[in-house]
Order: C-alpha cells, then sequence, then structure tokens
C-alpha cells in the first residue's frame, strides 16, 4: 500500500534508492502518468507530432522542448488548472534524423525557435487520482517561441542600450531565450528567467559581451547564419534584450508578456516573489554562473487584491518600479574555513548579510555606472559594489510558513582553483561538486529589509563524505544529495529539492526534506529520472506531484539514431522531453 515510511508529515513515503534505471521510478504504492510530451498539439489546428515530418508551423502551435519551470494556476473550471511551462533551449541531435551540426538548414532553425519559449495549456484532473492530462485547444492555450513578440518595460525600456536597427524605439524584443526557473505571483502572472541567453549570439566584441559569456566566433546553432540579429558584430544591442525577468499573464492570452527591466540583467535563474506587510512584492533572483550574484527587488507599489479589470492592470505595474539590490554575506567564522568543508568551531557556516542598493528607478546608486547601464550590465554593478560571489545561485523559494528564504547553489568546481576565488563561510568547498543550500531569514522577517541572517541548511553529496551537513540531523538516515537546482514548499512546510548533474553515480531526482522540527534535515528522494535527464520544475500538490524531466537522453554523442534513452515511449520512438504527474495508487494525499 502507499504512504509507508515514517517521516514529517506531507513526507511519509518509502525513499527511493538512488539508480540508473532509465525511466522515473518513484515510491511503492505511487502511480506516474506522462502529462505532455515535447510536440503534442496543444492549439487549435496543431498537427499531431510526426517526427519525420517536423515544421516550424506545426511546432509552433505544440508543446516547445526541453521544459523546465513549471507553474500551476487555479481555473474556475471544475478540475481544472493552467499548466505554465519554460522550454529552457533544444537539442538539435536528438530534434532531427541526420542533423548535420556544421550546415544546419533553415527548417531545423525554425523548429528550434519554435520550440523555445512557453507554453501555457489547461491540464483536466482525473477525479480518483492526482492523474492530470491536457485539455488541447483550450481558448486559453498558448504558445510564445523565440520569435514572439515581446515588451521591454521599466527603467531602462528605450534607452539606447536596448535600441537596434529593427526597433529603434528600445521596447519590442522578438523572442524569449533560454527560460529556465522561474516564479508565481500573488496577483496571478508567472515569472521566467532567461538564462543563458549568451550561447545564441555570435561575435561578441564588448568587454560587457565578455562579462556575459558571448562567445567570440561562431555560434553552436549558427542562427546568426538565418537572422543578422544573432549576429553582435551586426546588432550589437540585440543581446542587451535577453537575459530579462519575463512576467507573463496566463489569464489573458492576448496580452503581450513583458522583460522587466527594474529586475536587472543577467542569467536569471529564477525570481519568486514574497509580500511585504504592507503588499509590496519582493522578488529573490539567483544568477547562474560560477562566482556570480544573489539578487532582489523591492517594489514601491503595493498589490491590489481581487481580479478586478483595474486591480489586474495595477499589478502588473508593480515590477516596474523600485529599488534593486545585491547580497553580500559574511561568515562569523572565517579562521575555520579551510576549504574542505569542515564545520567551524561553532557548529554551522553562519553568518550576517547586507543589501547593496544598486539603483533605484532612474537613480543608480553604483558609482561611474548610470542608472540605464545598472539595469543592462548589472553584473559589472555587482562587481564594483563587492558583492559576494557565490556557487552557482539557482532557484530560491520562501516558505510560505516561516517566510525564511532558501538559495539553491548548485556547485562550482573553479572554486579554490588557482586564480578563482578561495573558500568562505557561504561557500565553504573548494572545487565543489555538489553544491549546498542556503538559508537566509531577513530582519524582523521583513522581506523589504535591508539586513539579513544566514546559514547553510544543506551541504550535499554522500552523507558518508565528512564534508556534508544535513541542518544536523542524523546523516545515517538522509538520502544522498548531489547539485540542488529548483526547489518549491509542499503544503506542509517541507522543502522539495530537485537535482541537475548529481555526482554520486544515480541519476538526477527530486527530494523532500523538513525545514522545521525534529526531522529538520531528514532529507528522502522521492523519484528518480532517466538517463541523461535532470529534474525541473517541481510541484507539490495535496494529490500529486509534478515534476519537467529535461533533457532525457542528452549524453555526449546520443543522437536520434543512436539514443542514449528511450525513455517515456520505448525503443524505436524518440526521446522526449515531458511533464510527468505522479500520484498515490489509494489516491489519498501525498505523504500523509
Ligand atoms: Fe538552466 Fe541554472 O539551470
Ligand atoms: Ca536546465
Ligand atoms: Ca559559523
Ligand atoms: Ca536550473
Amino acid at each position: 500500500g502507499g504512504g509507508k515510511g515514517d517521516g514529517a508529515r506531507g513526507l511519509r513515503f518509502a525513499p527511493v534508492a538512488p539508480n540508473t534505471a532509465d525511466t522515473v521510478t518513484v515510491p511503492e504504492g505511487y502511480a506516474q502518468n506522462v502529462v505532455i510530451r515535447w510536440g503534442e498539439p496543444i492549439l487549435r489546428g496543431a498537427p499531431a507530432f510526426d517526427a519525420d515530418r517536423q515544421t516550424a508551423e506545426a511546432q509552433a502551435g505544440q508543446f516547445g522542448y526541453n521544459n523546465d519551470f513549471l507553474s500551476l494556476l487555479p481555473l474556475r473550471e471544475h478540475g481544472r488548472q493552467v499548466l505554465v511551462a519554460n522550454h529552457e533551449y533544444t537539442d538539435e541531435q536528438l530534434m532531427f534524423k541526420g542533423y548535420d551540426a556544421a550546415n544546419p538548414t533553415r527548417e531545423q532553425v525554425e523548429i528550434g525557435w519554435a520550440a523555445h519559449g512557453l507554453s501555457v495549456v489547461v491540464v483536466q484532473e482525473e477525479r480518483r487520482s492526482g492523474k492530470l492530462t491536457p485539455v488541447s485547444r483550450h481558448w486559453l492555450n498558448r504558445r510564445l517561441t523565440a520569435t514572439s513578440e515581446f515588451r521591454l518595460t521599466g527603467p531602462a525600456a528605450g534607452s539606447d542600450l536596448l535600441k537596434t536597427s529593427a526597433d529603434p524605439s528600445g521596447t519590442k524584443v522578438l523572442g524569449t531565450l533560454n527560460n529556465c526557473a522561474g516564479g508565481t505571483t500573488p496577483w496571478g502572472t508567472t515569472l521566467h528567467g532567461e538564462e543563458n541567453f549568451n550561447q545564441y549570439f555570435a561575435n561578441g566584441s564588448s568587454a560587457t559581451d565578455k562579462r556575459y559569456g558571448l562567445s567570440t566566433g561562431a555560434t553552436e546553432r549558427k542562427w546568426e547564419r538565418f537572422d543578422k540579429r544573432f549576429d553582435a558584430a551586426q546588432e550589437p544591442n540585440e543581446s542587451h534584450r535577453f537575459g530579462w525577468v519575463v512576467e507573463l499573464d496566463p489569464y489573458d492570452p492576448d496580452s503581450t508578456p513583458r522583460k522587466r527591466t527594474a529586475l536587472g540583467r543577467f542569467k536569471h535563474e529564477a525570481a519568486q516573489p514574497r509580500l511585504t506587510r504592507d503588499g509590496r512584492p519582493v522578488v529573490y533572483m539567483g544568477d547562474d554562473e560560477r562566482f556570480d550574484y544573489f539578487y532582489k527587488f523591492v517594489s514601491s507599489k503595493r498589490m491590489k487584491k481581487g481580479d478586478s479589470r483595474a486591480a489586474r492592470e495595477h499589478n502588473l505595474t508593480l515590477l516596474d518600479e523600485g529599488t534593486l539590490y545585491v547580497a553580500k554575506l559574511t561568515g562569523d567564522s572565517p579562521q575555520d574555513i579551510d576549504g574542505t568543508g569542515k564545520l567551524p568551531n561553532d557548529g554551522e557556516f553562519d553568518g550576517s548579510g547586507v543589501w547593496i542598493p544598486l539603483a533605484t528607478g532612474d537613480v543608480s546608486h553604483v558609482p561611474g555606472m548610470t542608472a540605464e547601464e545598472v539595469y543592462v550590465f548589472t553584473r559589472l554593478a555587482g562587481d564594483k559594489v563587492g558583492a559576494t560571489k557565490m556557487d552557482r545561485p539557482e532557484d530560491v523559494e520562501p516558505s510560505p510558513r516561516t517566510g525564511r528564504v532558501y538559495v539553491a547553489l548548485t556547485n562550482n568546481t573553479d572554486r579554490g582553483k588557482a586564480g578563482k576565488p578561495g573558500a568562505d563561510e557561504a561557500n565553504p568547498r573548494n572545487l565543489n561538486k555538489h553544491g549546498q543550500i542556503l538559508e537566509l531569514a531577513e530582519h524582523w522577517d521583513d522581506p523589504s529589509s535591508d539586513g539579513f541572517a544566514w546559514r547553510l541548511f544543506l551541504v550535499a553529496g554522500d552523507p558518508e563524505d565528512p564534508a556534508t551537513y544535513f541542518a544536523g540531523y542524523p546523516k545515517d538516515r538522509v538520502s544522498p544529495i548531489s547539485c540542488p537546482d529548483n526547489v518549491a514548499f509542499d503544503p506542509y512546510g517541507n522543502l522539495w529539492i530537485s537535482t541537475d548533474g548529481a555526482q554520486l553515480g544515480s541519476h538526477d531526482g527530486l527530494f523532500g526534506v523538513a525545514t522545521t522540527g525534529d526531522r529538520r534535515g531528514e532529507l528522502k528522494q522521492f523519484l528518480t529520472v532517466p538517463k541523461g535527464a535532470e529534474t525541473c520544475g517541481p510541484i507539490i500538490q495535496d494529490r500529486r506531484v509534478v515534476v519537467a524531466v529535461q533533457h532525457p537522453g542528452e549524453v555526449d554523442g546520443a543522437t536520434v539514431e543512436k539514443p542514449a534513452s528511450t525513455w517515456p515511449d520505448g525503443p524505436g520512438r524518440l526521446v522526449r522531453p515531458s511533464v510527468v504527474a505522479v500520484y498515490r495508487k489509494d489516491g489519498r494525499d501525498i505523504g500523509v
């Protein structure tokens, strides 16, 4: 029967053992279904998926590739919710038979554009289980791709730094790219981080191009051959129009999504808001790069409650006015940090932090940079003010129960290498392969505070490795974990963590851990994903866990002809990134 195993409420299941099965492995007593696969039609008129006759037009009406962030929003239709998904990037060698990476065709490139972006698709709950199925052709269903129209808003919109020959206004952008994780706002919109946008732009040459990692030559995808906006030598400002947080209103299929310049430009992993006591949103954000920074944005405007037209229009301006900050962390045991991960003598990796203001509206707080420069070249602003160089800040989630903010720092194998920064108390291991999770408590539990306390909640790895820490919980009673990436809370206040690139010989997976009470730190593995995949977008509802299985079969040298994985449809069928729902066979709630 389901629900075996003790644990904190919500985490009562028998943990899944580390494994390398080419499937989604779930606890005993649990079942699963593939909710939607790459290529399934969601818009009216879109054809069924046909790998041998794929076209860009078909793809633009079908679910995109490499699903990452997921959000489920309520809908006033019985048993239905609105699923919003990010499609981070494409794996052409796993999408096209005989793909020639040196010479992609225009059709392949245009299919790639149409497979990027976002999907909105209504899903139907099965009455007696947690199973979910898509409602194709629902009027809310929507695709946004690398060629859909987006608008830049906020203090840097219209800046000379954002103007191109195709858009002299500096406000109208075609497409969103590399949407990794994201967030859901209390006013019913979704946020989507544009992460590794640098990879789409060829021939970068400026100092800022270099800081953002643009290639100095051709790109791997070769899009620059088919649209000159992807060639920085011809359109040097086009890349400045990516690397933002996108806000989408999934309830209005005619709305133009906005890129919010007030939240800064970097490799945005995610963006998760929390409200101050007086109703102003504060958005926490990581820049996923080795030695990059952690940020927050504090809005100056209060959210209006209700879903009147006036309230909705007002709430769509909340992320355009406020102050952008970057984090500086100081440990309280600097003398004990030796780069091995050995606990300091005070028993914890912990300390205090300050939020350094970078810009408020049109006013820059960074000497030598205008406000527009701070927003467009935010990494350089962080460099100038001495922000703390972190081990790849990925997803972030405030606890709805305690207000504490959890930041996944996935790994940093360059920490402590020659010429690179060494360990500090928040990033305590050199050559850090497994990552850690930081817990941040704002002063007075006020998200708009300018100071905070922090401690490491988990230092990931094999619990038998002395350089690991599970909030002080006995390590013989936890699952091994490596490379935390996405984080989410369940209805009971447990933190759920999905991994990307686990380095312990098991496939990636999803874990749950209590954050309060006697069982704080008791980490349990809930599922594993197929070969080559990472686990993304976890959503934990009463009756189901939903995950995005991203890039299954993505293994060096794998192709359509020589696949590394046969998930989800078995041998002879294309491996397809998909969304999966997991629920109890007995129909009861997850983990109770
Ligand atoms: Fe796209 Fe930082 O993961
Ligand atoms: Ca990813
Ligand atoms: Ca300490
Ligand atoms: Ca990620």
